[in-house]
C-alpha cells in the first residue's frame, strides 16, 4: 500500500554504527550528537550497533558471540546508516572491515533486488595532522556504494590527541545526523511511491580519445534508458573547448556565471536540467580524461561561490549547498585491463558526494562501483557479456532511481526541504518553483 507523500510524516530508522574499539571514545561522543540531530526530525528514530567488543568468528575468536546476525538484522531494518569511526593508519579500524566483508556476503540476495533504498552518512575523525582521514571516509563511501547505500552526507574531523572533540566538530556532527536523516526520508519517500516516468538523464560521453567507443556505449545505454521511461539528454566532451578553472572567484561569486565563455555553458545547461547522470568515460592515466576534471572543477567552483552568494545576498546559512540529490552512475572502459577504470569510478563518486548527488554503483558484482570494462575498439562491445550486462543494468537502475526521486520531489513538493531543489538553470541557487511548474522534459 502506498503511504502519504509527506516528507515530515515519513518515518525513518537510522542505524548508528560505532566503529571505534575504544571505550569512552571520541566516536561515541560524536555519535551522541549525531543522534540528537537525527531525533530532532519528526518521525526519525535511531538504532545502534557497536564494533567495540564485536567479533565475527574470525580465527581464534570462534568461541566469542558472533555479531554478524545482529549487524545484518539492524542493517536490513534501517532506512539510513551512519558509519562513524576513527582513522587508523589511513583507513577505518581493521576489525570493522572484518564485519563489513561478512556483511557484503550476507547481503548477496538483498543486493540482487537492486533497491537503492538507504541513505548513508560517513563520519571519520583522527588526531594526526594530515592524518589521511579523508582516505578512510572515501573508502567507506565506496563500501556503501557497493552495498547499495546511497552516500549522502560526510563529515571528516580532526581531534586534538587525548582530548574530547571540540564544540565545533560536535555541532557539525549534529548537523550531519540531521542531513543523513533528511536524505533517508527523501529516499524512503521515493521508494514508497509508484514512480512516474519522464526523468531526464544526461548521458555524458567523456571518452575523448576515440569518441566512437564512447558513442557506441552511449547509444546502447540510451536505448536502455529510453525503454526504462526516461528522456535522454546527450552530451559529448569530444573536441570541446573547455578552459580550466582559474579561481577568479570574485567574478563567479558575484555574477553566478563563469568568466570564461566556451563549451562549458552548453554542458552546464544540460547538467543542471538533468534528473540523473550516466557518465561514460575512458580510463586515462588512472582516472577519467582530464577534460572531465576541468569540467568538474568549474561546476565545483561555481556551486561553491554561488552558495556563498546566497548567504551574502539572501541570508541563507553559510555554506548551505544545494543538494542535487540526483542519481549518478558511470561506465568506464580502457584499453588496459586494469588501467584506471576503478580510479575513474572513484573520482566520479567523490565528486558526486561533494555535489550532494547520489552515486549508485549498479548490480555487477565484478565492478560494484559502476560498469567497468576492457575495450579497445567499438566493435568489441558485446564480446564481454559481463560488461554489457553491467552497462544495461546500471542504465536501468539510474533510470529507475531518477524517476523515483523526481516523482517524490513532485508529489511531496510542499513538505520536502528547499535545499533538495537545486536550480535547473543556475548553479548554487535554490528554485523550488521550477520543479512544480516544469516536471516533464
Ligand atoms: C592504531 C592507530 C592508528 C591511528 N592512525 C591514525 C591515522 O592514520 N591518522 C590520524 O589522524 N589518526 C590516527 N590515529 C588516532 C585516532 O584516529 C584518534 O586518536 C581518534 O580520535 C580515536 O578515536 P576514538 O576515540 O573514537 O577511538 C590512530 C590511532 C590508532 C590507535
Amino acid at each position: 500500500m502506498e503511504f502519504e507523500p509527506d516528507f515530515n510524516k515519513t518515518g525513518v530508522n537510522i542505524l548508528l554504527i560505532n566503529g571505534s574499539p575504544r571505550p569512552g571514545s571520541n566516536t561515541e561522543a560524536l555519535l551522541s550528537r549525531v543522534r540528537s540531530g537525527v531525533e530532532a526530525l519528526e518521525g526519525a528514530a535511531v538504532s545502534e550497533f557497536s564494533f567495540r567488543a564485536a567479533h565475527f568468528g574470525e580465527p581464534g575468536y570462534e568461541e566469542k558471540p558472533n555479531a554478524l546476525a545482529e549487524l545484518v538484522e539492524k542493517w536490513r531494518a534501517a532506512d539510513g546508516v551512519v558509519f562513524a569511526a576513527p582513522i587508523y593508519t589511513a583507513a577505518g579500524p581493521g576489525l570493522v572491515y572484518t564485519g563489513l566483508d561478512l556483511l557484503e556476503s550476507a547481503l548477496t540476495e538483498d543486493l540482487a533486488s537492486r533497491r537503492y533504498a538507504k541513505a548513508g552518512g560517513v563520519l571519520i575523525q583522527g588526531s594526526a595532522p594530515y592524518g589521511m582521514a579523508e582516505l578512510g571516509a572515501q573508502n567507506i563511501i565506496e563500501r556503501f556504494v557497493a552495498l547499495h547505500v546511497i552516500p549522502s552526507a560526510r563529515l571528516v574531523g580532526r581531534v586534538v590527541d587525548k582530548r574530547p572533540p571540540e564544540d565545533e566538530l560536535l555541532a557539525q556532527a549534529e548537523q550531519f545526523g540531521k542531513q543523513t536523516a533528511e536524505n533517508a526520508k527523501l529516499i524512503k519517500l521515493a521508494y514508497g511511491l509508484s514512480p512516474q516516468t519522464g526523468a531526464g538523464i544526461l548521458v555524458l560521453n567523456a571518452g575523448v580519445d576515440d569518441p566512437q567507443i564512447g558513442e557506441t556505449i552511449a547509444a546502447r545505454a540510451a536505448g536502455v534508458l529510453r525503454s526504462a521511461g526516461t528522456v535522454v539528454i546527450e552530451h559529448s566532451f569530444a573536441g570541446k573547448r573547455l578552459e580550466g578553472c582559474h579561481h577568479c572567484i570574485s567574478y563567479c561569486g558575484s555574477k553566478q556565471t563563469c568568466l570564461y565563455r566556451d563549451d562549458f555553458q552548453e554542458f552546464l545547461a544540460k547538467w543542471l536540467s538533468a534528473d540523473g547522470y550516466l557518465t561514460i568515460a575512458s580510463a586515462n592515466n588512472l582516472g577519467p580524461p582530464s577534460v572531465v576534471r576541468r569540467a568538474l572543477d568549474r561546476l565545483s567552483e561555481h556551486v561553491f561561490q554561488t552558495a556563498l552568494h546566497e548567504h551574502l545576498t539572501r541570508g541563507a546559512a553559510p555554506f548551505a549547498y544545494p543538494r542535487y540529490s540526483r542519481p549518478a552512475a558511470a561506465v568506464v572502459y580502457g584499453r588496459r585491463r586494469y588501467g584506471g577504470q576503478i580510479e575513474a569510478l572513484q573520482t566520479l563518486i567523490a565528486h558526486d558526494v561533494h555535489r550532494g548527488n547520489y552515486p549508485i554503483g549498479g548490480y555487477d558484482r565484478h565492478s560494484p562501483l559502476g560498469a567497468a570494462g576492457f575495450l579497445g575498439q567499438p566493435s568489441q562491445l558485446g564480446s564481454d557479456q559481463f560488461f554489457t550486462s553491467a552497462i544495461d543494468t546500471i542504465a536501468e537502475d539510474t533510470a529507475n532511481v531518477a524517476n523515483r526521486l523526481k516523482t517524490a520531489k513532485k508529489l511531496a513538493f510542499d513538505t520536502i526541504p528547499a535545499s533538495f531543489y537545486a536550480s535547473r538553470e543556475k548553479m548554487g541557487v535554490i528554485d523550488k518553483e521550477v520543479y512544480r511548474n516544469e516536471f516533464e522534459h
